[in-house]
C-alpha cells in the first residue's frame, strides 16, 4: 500500500497540482514520505492576482463576519490537532509532544487574536482638537487593511509561526499568498484544507509552494504585494527588505541570545534552566541559548552542572518524546560541526558531546573556553552546541553580549534583581529574560528583534496592527 502524502497548492480556492513534484523526506531518517506541487510563475502570478481581486469584498466584510470565517477555520484545525502534530514530528523531525503543544498553542493564538482584535483594533481612535483650545474637529483613526500580503514562514515551527503570520492577516481584512518553508511544506498544505472547509470567499487566502531558491526572488517582485511578513533567516530577510521597501514588512531573524551568568546563583536550578533553553528542539529555535556568559569565579562549578544536565538529556526518535532529534538536513549538521572544530582551533574544550551518532543526528555538545576569536562566539549554530565564554567583570559580559550583529532577546541569570534590571538597561536586544531562558511566549507579549534579529514587532496585538496602517475620517463642526 502507498501511505506516501501529496500535497497540493491552492489558488482562488482550488487545489492545484502540477507537474513539477518536490519530494519530501522525513528529517528523522531520510525516507520519503511525500511530495508536494511546486508552482511555475504563471500560478505564482494568478494566485496574487486572485488575492488581489478578493482584497475589495474581503475587506468590506463587517468585522464579525470575518471572525465567523476565522473561527470555523480554527474550529477544522482543531478537530485535526493530532494529524497536524504527527506529521510536523515525521516531516521536520520535531518531538511529538512539542509538536502537539505548537498545534494547540496555534489554536489559542487565534482563539486570543480575536478577542483582542474586537478589544483593540475594531473601534477608531478618537482625537479632537481641545489641545488647541477649541472643539471645532473630531478625528476618528481606523486600523485599515493595506492589501494582499505575503506571508513566508521557516521550517522550525512550521504551524505555529504560518499560523501566527496568516490569521491576523486576514481577520483585519488582507488577503494572503502564503508560502511555507519547503521542509515543513506538506503538514502546511494542510492549512489549505481547513480554508477550504470553512468556506472562505475565493482568492482570500492562497498557498503557494516551491523552493525558494527557485521562486523566492520571482516572488519578491510581484507588484500586487503591499506587505509581508517573514520568519527566517537573516539573509533571505534582509533580500526581502532590499526587494520590497517602503512596503509594511515584518521580519523575524536570527538570533545569538546569551545567557549572562553572574556569581549569586543557585547552580543547579540554572544549569538546568540553561540547559533547557538551549538544547530543546536541538536548539533550532530562534530564542534557544547560544551562548553562556559567565563570571570566571563561577564558571568551574558552573561547566561542571551544565555537564550533568546535557548527559541527562534523551537523544533519538522525535516519536519518544525525546530532547535531541535530528538536525533538518545535512548541511546543517556540517555547519554545526564546522562551528565546533573552529572553537576547538581556537583552544575550546569539548566538555561532552561533539559526536554523529544517527542520521544527522549530533550528541549534545557543550563547548568550554570559546574565544571571542572563534566563529562559534558569533555565529548562529541552529543545532544542538551550548559554547561558554568566560569573563572577568560584567561590563566585559554586557559588551560581548552587545557585539553581536544579533539581538533578539538575552538571560540574565542572578539572585539580585536590582542588578538585573540595571544591566537589562545596557543590553541592546529586544527583550531580556531574568532568571529564564529566552522564549517568544507568552503570545501576547510583543516579539522584538534588534540589528540582524529583525524589523517590526509580532506577538498577538503587534502582527494586527502590523498589516493595517491607519486611515483618519475628520468631521468638522
Ligand atoms: P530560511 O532558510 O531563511 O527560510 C525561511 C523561508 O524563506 C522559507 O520559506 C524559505 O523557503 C524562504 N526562502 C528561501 N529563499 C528565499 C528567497 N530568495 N525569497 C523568498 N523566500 C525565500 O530559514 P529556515 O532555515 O527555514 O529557518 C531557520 C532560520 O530562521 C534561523 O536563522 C532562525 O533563527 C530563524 N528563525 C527566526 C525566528 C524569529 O522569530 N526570530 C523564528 C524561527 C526561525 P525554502 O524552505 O523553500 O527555501
Ligand atoms: O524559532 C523561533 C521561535 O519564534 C521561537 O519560539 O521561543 O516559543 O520557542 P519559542
Amino acid at each position: 500500500m502507498n501511505n506516501k502524502l501529496h500535497g497540493l497548492a491552492y489558488i482562488n480556492n482550488k487545489f492545484i497540482d502540477t507537474d513539477k513534484k518536490i519530494s519530501i523526506n522525513s528529517a528523522i531518517d531520510g525516507t520519503e514520505i511525500g511530495s508536494i506541487s511546486a508552482l511555475n510563475k504563471e500560478q505564482i502570478d494568478f494566485a496574487f492576482e486572485s488575492a488581489h481581486k478578493a482584497f475589495y469584498k474581503w475587506s468590506f466584510l463587517n468585522f464579525d463576519q470575518r471572525i465567523e470565517y476565522i473561527l470555523k477555520f480554527a474550529e477544522f484545525f482543531l478537530e485535526d490537532k493530532e494529524v497536524i502534530a504527527n506529521l510536523i514530528t515525521k516531516e521536520i523531525g520535531k518531538s511529538y509532544p512539542d509538536a502537539l503543544t505548537e498545534v494547540i498553542r496555534s489554536y489559542e493564538y487565534i482563539i486570543a487574536t480575536v478577542e483582542m482584535y474586537k478589544k483593540e483594533l475594531v473601534n477608531p481612535i478618537i482625537y479632537d482638537d481641545s489641545i488647541h483650545g477649541i472643539k471645532n474637529k473630531i478625528g476618528k483613526f481606523y486600523h485599515v487593511p493595506i492589501g494582499v500580503v505575503l506571508a513566508i514562514s521557516p521550517f522550525n515551527y512550521p504551524i505555529n509561526l504560518s499560523i501566527a503570520k496568516i490569521i491576523p492577516t486576514l481577520l483585519v481584512g488582507n488577503t494572503i499568498v502564503f508560502k511555507p518553508a519547503t521542509y515543513g511544506s506538506l503538514v502546511c498544505s494542510l492549512i489549505a484544507k481547513y480554508f477550504d472547509k470553512a468556506n472562505f470567499p475565493e482568492g482570500v487566502f492562497n498557498l503557494v509552494m516551491g523552493k525558494g531558491s527557485e521562486i523566492g526572488d520571482y516572488i519578491l517582485t510581484n507588484r500586487r504585494i503591499e506587505g509581508v511578513t517573514f520568519t527566517g533567516s537573516t539573509d533571505i530577510g534582509k533580500k526581502i527588505a532590499k526587494a520590497l521597501p517602503a512596503k509594511n514588512i515584518v521580519l523575524e531573524l536570527g538570533g545569538k541570545d546569551a545567557a549572562i551568568v553572574l556569581d549569586d546563583i543557585d547552580i543547579k536550578k540554572v544549569a538546568k534552566e540553561i540547559v533547557k533553553g538551549a538544547f530543546n528542539f536541538s536548539g533550532q529555535r530562534c530564542t534557544a541559548i547560544k551562548r553562556v556568559i559567565v563570571l570566571d569565579s563561577i564558571a568551574d562549578n558552573l561547566v561542571e552542572e551544565l555537564k550533568n544536565n546535557v548527559l541527562d538529556l534523551k537523544i533519538g526518535n522525535p516519536f519518544d518524546g525525546v530532547d535531541i532529534i535530528p538536525l533538518i538536513d545535512n548541511k546543517s549538521l556540517n555547519y554545526v560541526l564546522d562551528l565546533i572544530n573552529d572553537a576547538i582551533a581556537h583552544n575550546a574544550n569539548v566538555i561532552t558531546g561533539n559526536k554523529v551518532v544517527g542520521y544527522n543526528l549530533l550528541e549534545p555538545t557543550l563547548v568550554d573556553n570559546v574565544s571571542t576569536k572563534s566563529r562559534l562566539a558569533w555565529e548562529e549554530p541552529f543545532g544542538p552546541v551550548l559554547p561558554v565564554i568566560r569573563v572577568k567583570t560584567i561590563q566585559e559580559a554586557i559588551s560581548i553580549t552587545n557585539a553581536s550583529n544579533f539581538g533578539l532577546q538575552a538571560s540574565i541569570f542572578t539572585n539580585n534583581i536590582e542588578k538585573a534590571k540595571l544591566i537589562a538597561r545596557y543590553l541592546n536586544v529586544g527583550t531580556i529574560n531574568i532568571n529564564k531562558s529566552p522564549s517568544r511566549g507568552p503570545d501576547i507579549f510583543p516579539f522584538i528583534g534588534v540589528k540582524d534579529s529583525g524589523f517590526g514587532v509580532q506577538g498577538i496585538v503587534d502582527s494586527l496592527k502590523a498589516m493595517t496602517r491607519i486611515k483618519g475620517i475628520v468631521e468638522n463642526n
